[in-house]
C-alpha cells in the first residue's frame, strides 16, 4: 500500500503520538560519568580543553558525587593523575594511589554508586605510552603483568568494574585470570575492545596529562579504517572474558557500534570521547549551535546505533534534561 492509503505523516501529527511512537529512549541509567582525580587537596579546577569538566581532589569529588547520585546516574569511570610518574607507571598500582583512595572514599560515602576504573599506564608513565618500553618499542607481554597489578589494586580498594583501555593483546585474559585467582571472580570487566587511534582524544590527553612524549599510539590502538579488525578485537576480548565490550570513540564510529551489536548481541558501551564533547562546547560558546539539543541528538544517535551504555562528559547535563524536560 502506498500514498494516499499510507501517510506516515499521520504518525507525526501530535506531540503525544510522537512520544508514544519513539523508538529510542535515553535514560539516566544509560550513562557513565568520567571523573578525573588529581593528587592534592582543595577545590576542583576546570580543565581548559574541556569546559565544564574538572580535576577533582578527594575533597571536591564527594560534592560532585552528590550531584551525580541525585541525578540517578548509576556509574562513574575514574581516571587518575598521579603525583609522580616513572618508566613503568608503578604509581598506577600503588595501594594508596589517587584512584585507589578515590575508590575507597566513594564506596564509603556512596556504596550504591557503581565505581568503574580505567586500567592504563599512559597517565602514569614518564613517556606517556600505555605500555612499558623495551628497546624503544612498547612491550606487550611485559605490560600485561603490570596491568594485572593495577586491576588487583583497584579490586582490593573496592572497585565494582575495571575497564582496560591500553589495547595490549591478551590483557583481558590476563586481568580475568589475576582477578579470578585472587578472589575477585565476580568483578566485571568492561574492555575498551575496539579502541581506535583517534584524534578525538586530544582534549583528554591534556586533561589526563597522558600524551605520548614520542611517537604515537598507532602500534596498539586501531586504524580508523578497519571495521573487520574491530570485530576481531571484540570477538577476542569476549573469548578472554570481557563482560561488556566498548567501542571508542562513538560518533565517528556509529557503524562499528551497529555492527558489533548485530554480530555479538552482548552488552555494549560506547565512549562519547573528549573531542566529541569539546567541539560541541566550543561551537555552542560561539553561538553556532544549540548545545542542549545537539547533545541530546548525539547521545540518542549513539543509543540508536546499538549502545546500551554511553560514557559521556555530558552525563549530568543530559540527565538533567531527561528529568526536567
Ligand atoms: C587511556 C585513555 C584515553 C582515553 C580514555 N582512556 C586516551 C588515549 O588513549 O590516548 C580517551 C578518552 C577521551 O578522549 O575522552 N589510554
Amino acid at each position: 500500500m502506498a500514498f494516499p492509503q499510507q501517510r506516515l505523516r499521520r504518525l507525526r501529527a501530535t506531540e503525544p503520538l510522537r512520544r508514544m511512537l519513539k523508538e529510542t529512549r535515553l535514560a539516566a541509567d544509560d550513562f557513565i560519568y568520567p571523573l578525573f582525580l588529581k593528587e592534592g587537596a582543595g577545590e576542583k579546577i576546570e580543565i581548559s580543553s574541556m569546559p565544564g569538566v574538572y580535576h577533582h581532589s578527594l575533597d571536591s569529588l564527594l560534592k560532585e558525587l552528590e550531584e551525580v547520585s541525585a541525578l540517578s546516574i548509576p556509574a562513574v569511570l575514574l581516571f587518575g593523575l598521579p603525583g609522580i610518574k616513572d618508566e613503568t607507571g608503578s604509581e598506577a598500582f600503588a595501594p594508596k594511589g589517587i584512584v585507589q583512595r578515590g575508590i575507597m572514599a566513594i564506596k564509603a560515602s556512596f556504596p550504591d554508586l557503581m565505581v568503574i576504573t580505567d586500567i592504563c599506564l599512559c597517565a602514569y608513565t614518564t613517556h606517556g605510552h600505555c605500555g612499558v618500553i623495551e628497546n624503544g618499542r612498547i612491550d606487550n607481554d611485559k605490560t600485561l603483568g603490570i596491568l594485572q597489578k593495577v586491576a588487583l589494586s583497584h579490586a582490593a580498594a573496592g572497585a565494582d568494574m575495571v575497564a582496560p583501555s591500553d589495547m595490549m593483546d591478551g590483557r583481558v585474559g590476563a586481568i580475568r585470570s589475576a582477578l579470578d585467582g585472587n578472589g575477585y571472580a565476580e568483578l566485571t570487566i568492561m574492555s575498551y575492545a575496539a579502541k581506535f587511534a583517534s584524534h578525538f582524544y586530544g582534549p583528554f590527553r591534556e586533561a589526563a596529562d597522558s600524551s605520548p612524549r614520542f611517537g604515537d599510539r598507532k602500534s596498539y590502538q586501531m586504524d580508523p579504517a578497519n571495521p573487520l579488525e574491530a570485530l576481531r578485537e571484540i570477538a577476542l576480548d569476549m573469548e578472554e572474558g570481557a563482560d561488556i565490550i566498548m567501542v571508542k570513540p562513538a560518533l565517528a564510529y556509529l557503524d562499528i557500534i551497529f555492527r558489533a551489536k548485530e554480530k555479538f548481541g552482548c552488552p555494549l558501551a560506547a565512549y562519547n570521547v573528549s573531542g566529541e564533547y569539546s567541539m560541541v562546547k566550543a561551537a555552542a560558546a560561539r553561538g553556532m549551535l544549540d548545545e542542549t539539543n545537539v547533545m541530546m541528538e548525539m547521545l540518542q544517535s549513539i543509543k540508536r546505533a546499538g549502545a546500551d551504555l554511553i560514557i559521556t562528559y555530558f552525563a549530568k547535563e543530559a540527565a538533567r534534561v531527561l528529568r526536567e524536560g
